[in-house]
């Protein structure tokens, strides 16, 4: 979601905040601004619509300052206007902001009944207004951030600079913010996302909820104080070196990062097999060597909740253990039934989204213990976790996940199986290494998909059905679909049609029917449901099929041979390519989707 990058030291801080606003412009935004200190005046500059529209008023106006704040903003409060837009500023101080203040209604009211104005519609300027009102108070900066934020309620970021020095101040609760250093450069950096960072700050500090961090360049170098909100000096932060790398911005060959992201597979599917199986993450695993639990409680969103359920079969089925699968943001209030010695599994890409990080904070509160499979090392779900199983699936840029789906499927794949003791089975390397060539096998040939794309993809809807291993990925494939390609699109159960969704079948409905090698004759019989009702069926199933091919007006042949467990990875990157496809077809904007955020730090 909204994107946080702020600056100062010996040089322009134009540059720095804009790159790092544009490495950060896939989490989704709908505006952008920047304020800079020059000359003792907070000048802010903001413009409705893509980083592009700012970035030109920034080359008329060619600003110097050695410090300030940029933002992408992705609407909460307030429609999406350039007033809307941060910074929010006033003679005193410059204010950015991530989340949603909850008591701003009130707070608002309460401050224009004191007599401040507000120049905009959003719960971020009742901060500004608030430090504001603080500062005339006390005439101390510290104090009135600290007395700010405690009259807020919510989860949020902020980022403030003030007329009278070049320090960067910055705090939050429950929402991504880092720090970043070059000593050598003497150069101090804020930003919700250390990728924003990479190449400027090789060294990232990350503070817990409720401290004030105050950054400071001299001469000497850079100087971080970290105080708690009585303004007593902190040490609730932790230091990591800035270890990701800038090719992770490039798209290199391909037109898109969802396209990248898809080709990266293979490799990546290698790279955490031998992780977890051979190098350094093997003694994560080991761990959980025949770990048992009475019930493993897995949340997420959006894929990340699909691969839950892929993980719960594994969870089920090859440790007969009890799995529940739920949306982060129905488990978080629906008062869950949780046992001592059960285990909270949370599952993320990001490790930022709100609505997960309850369901942990939940799981904390309730005293169980909370693992979490998580690809950002460093993000706040790792840091809140007793246990975490990194995906290291690298930078995700494309907002459509991909990668990470494979990867956090994989890894709970890997965590079943350390749980039955079967690691060392030499069959599961060649399983894997057997999953890389055929994930290779479709890249190569992903035209033969384009080709079916071309066919179906002005068609009105479409239904994607699955049984059994199957059915999270036909959720999955519909997900991505509708988000890439703004179509309606539906996942089922295949045995479910005849319950009510066999209604909408007509010729101009797609059944993007998987057909697999389990329960071939049942789900067959689906699809002929379908044909009599002269909807449109893609199949994709075993290759070489006349069965298959006979009944399908496209008929996609995949090889399931010895692919066992992980047959649906391999069956989902079709349908990631066949969305794509699609999705480019229609010309929408495949890598930043309407509406959507990369990131949804907001519940
Ligand atoms: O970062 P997370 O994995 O927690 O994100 C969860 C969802 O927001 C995310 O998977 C979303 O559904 C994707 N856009 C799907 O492609």
């Amino acid at each position: 979601m909204c994107g946080i990058v702020g600056y100062s030291g010996p040089n322009n801080s134009v540059g720095p905040i804009i790159e790092g606003l544009s490495r950060l412009e896939y989490r989704g935004y709908d505006s952008a601004g920047i304020c800079l200190k020059i000359n003792n005046e907070l000048q802010i500059l903001k413009k409705e619509g893509k980083l592009d529209n700012l970035k030109s008023l920034i080359q008329e106006k060619k600003p110097f300052s050695h410090t300030g704040i940029g933002h992408t903003r992705w609407a909460t409060h307030g429609a999406v206007t350039a007033d809307n837009a941060h910074p929010h500023g006033n003679d005193l101080f410059a204010v950015v902001h991530n989340g949603i203040i909850e008591n701003a209604g009130v707070l608002k009211k309460e401050l224009q009944a004191e007599g401040f104005e507000f120049k905009s519609q959003t719960d971020s300027e009742v901060f500004l207004v608030l430090l504001t009102k603080f500062y005339l108070e006390t005439k101390n900066v510290l104090l009135s951030i600290s007395k700010s934020f405690s009259t807020i309620t919510g989860n949020s970021a902020f980022v403030i600079i003030e007329k009278n020095t070049d320090k960067l101040y910055c705090l939050k609760r429950s929402a991504p913010l880092v720090v970043g250093d070059n000593q050598q450069t003497r150069e101090a950096f804020v930003s919700s996302d250390p990728f924003a960072l990479v190449g400027f700050a090789p060294r990232i500090y990350f503070p817990e909820d409720s401290i004030i961090c105050e950054s400071s360049v001299s001469e000497n170098g850079v100087k971080i104080n970290f105080y708690e909100l009585d303004l007593t000096p902190s040490d609730r932060y932790k230091i990591q070196s800035n270890a990701m790398s800038v090719d992770t911005t490039n798209k290199g060959i391909y037109e898109h990062f969802m396209l990248k992201e898809i080709h990266e597979q293979p490799s990546l599917i290698e790279k955490i097999a031998a992780y977890y199986i051979k190098n350094e993450g093997r003694k994560i695993l080991d761990q959980i060597k025949n770990f048992k639990t009475s019930c493993w409680h897995l949340t997420a969103c959006g894929t990340a909740w699909h691969a839950g359920l892929v993980i719960k079969n594994y969870f089920e089925q090859i440790n007969r253990q009890r799995a529940s699968v739920e949306i982060a943001s129905e488990f978080r209030y629906k008062n869950p039934i949780i046992n001592e010695n059960e285990i909270g599994l949370f599952i993320s890409q990001s490790g930022e989204t709100a609505d997960t990080l309850a369901c942990q904070e939940l799981c904390r509160e309730k005293g169980i213990s909370s693992f979490a499979i998580v690809n950002v090392e460093g993000s706040t779900l790792f840091r809140n976790a007793d246990k975490n199983f990194l995906i290291h699936a690298g930078v995700e840029i494309g907002v459509a996940s991909t990668k990470a789906f494979t990867l956090q499927v994989l890894t709970g794949y890997l965590m079943s199986r350390a749980m039955s003791g079967t690691l060392d089975d030499p069959n599961l390397f060649v399983e894997l290494k057997l999953l890389s060539n055929r994930v290779s096998e479709l890249c190569a040939d992903s035209e033969k998909i384009k080709k079916i794309a071309e066919k179906i993809y002005t068609q009105k809807g479409f239904i994607f059905t699955g049984r059994g291993k199957y059915f999270p990925i036909a959720l999955e494939g519909a997900l991505k679909l509708k988000e890439i390609a703004y179509v309606h699109a539906e996942g089922y159960a295949a045995g479910e049609l005849k319950h009510g969704p066999i209604a909408l079948i007509d010729e101009e409905i797609v059944n993007i029917a998987v057909v697999g090698p389990e329960l071939f004759e049942k789900t067959i019989s689906n699809v002929e449901e379908v044909k009599a009702r002269r909807g449109k069926v893609v199949v994709i199933g075993p290759e070489k099929s006349e069965e298959l091919e006979h009944l399908s007006d496209f008929y996609l042949g995949l090889n399931f041979h010895g692919l066992n467990d992980l047959s649906p990875l391999y069956v989902n990157v079709a349908l990631q390519f066949l969305s794509y496809h699609i999705a480019y077809l229609k010309g929408t904007d495949i890598d930043k989707p309407r509406n959507l955020a990369k990131s949804v730090t907001v519940e």
